[in-house]
């Protein structure tokens, strides 16, 4: 099976590659396809994100679709930014977005956290397969570690001990949401 993963954020791509290895014949990515396909993330929920995103990319090839849709969900915020935590402070500026996501707990006692990530298979005769997974932790108190992307460096996990940006790349897979919502959605097919 012919498999596209719906992104070009490298990060993502290297996470997905490292849980898909050796499941299908044949990964390839929006870039190697030359696939420049952004539609508006506009949905109320990680699911439907995640359809929009790969209903839009499908439009463009013939290979099965996977896409994702991930957010950090902060309890003393009620949940956000959840569905809005790429455009959280500025549109795709991680930067920005830790650093409002601070600002708004600083004088926060509670600071737990979690991601949750939805994926997608869209299979090119509409059949779809779906995914889910979370890891719980909490938001530290200022950016700890280099490693990973986006809030990466303000999540700590509690399973790891330690911020995701201070975790290997194959440490964050043993408890992330991403690799939890693919192994989901793998134990489906
Ligand atoms: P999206 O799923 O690519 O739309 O991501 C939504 C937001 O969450 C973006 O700001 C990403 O940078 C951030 N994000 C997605 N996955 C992760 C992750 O694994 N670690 C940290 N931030 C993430």
């Amino acid at each position: 099976m012919k498999l596209l993963i719906a992104s070009n954020n490298q990060h993502k791509i290297e996470e997905i590659k490292a849980v898909l290895c050796g499941k299908f014949d044949d990964i390839s990515t929006l870039n190697d396809e030359n696939i420049d396909c952004a539609p508006e993330e506009n949905g109320q929920t990680f699911l439907e994100n995640a359809l929009i995103k790969a209903r839009a990319i499908a439009k463009h090839t013939d290979k099965v679709v996977l896409a994702d849709d991930t957010g950090l969900c902060v309890n003393a915020l009620g949940g956000r930014p959840g569905v809005h935590s790429a455009r959280y402070a500025d549109d795709h500026n991680s930067t920005a977005n830790r650093r409002k996501l601070l600002g708004e707990l600083e004088n926060a006692t509670d600071r737990s956290a979690y991601f949750k990530t939805v994926v997608v298979l869209l299979y090119p005769d509409g059949k779809v397969v779906t995914g889910e997974g979370e890891v719980h932790g909490r938001i530290v108190e200022k950016e700890q570690g280099d490693n990973g992307f986006g809030y990466d460096s303000i999540f700590y996990s509690d399973e790891l001990g330690k911020t995701f940006a201070e975790a290997t790349t194959t440490e964050k897979l043993t408890v992330s949401h991403r690799s939890r919502a693919l192994r989901d959605l793998f134990s489906k097919l």
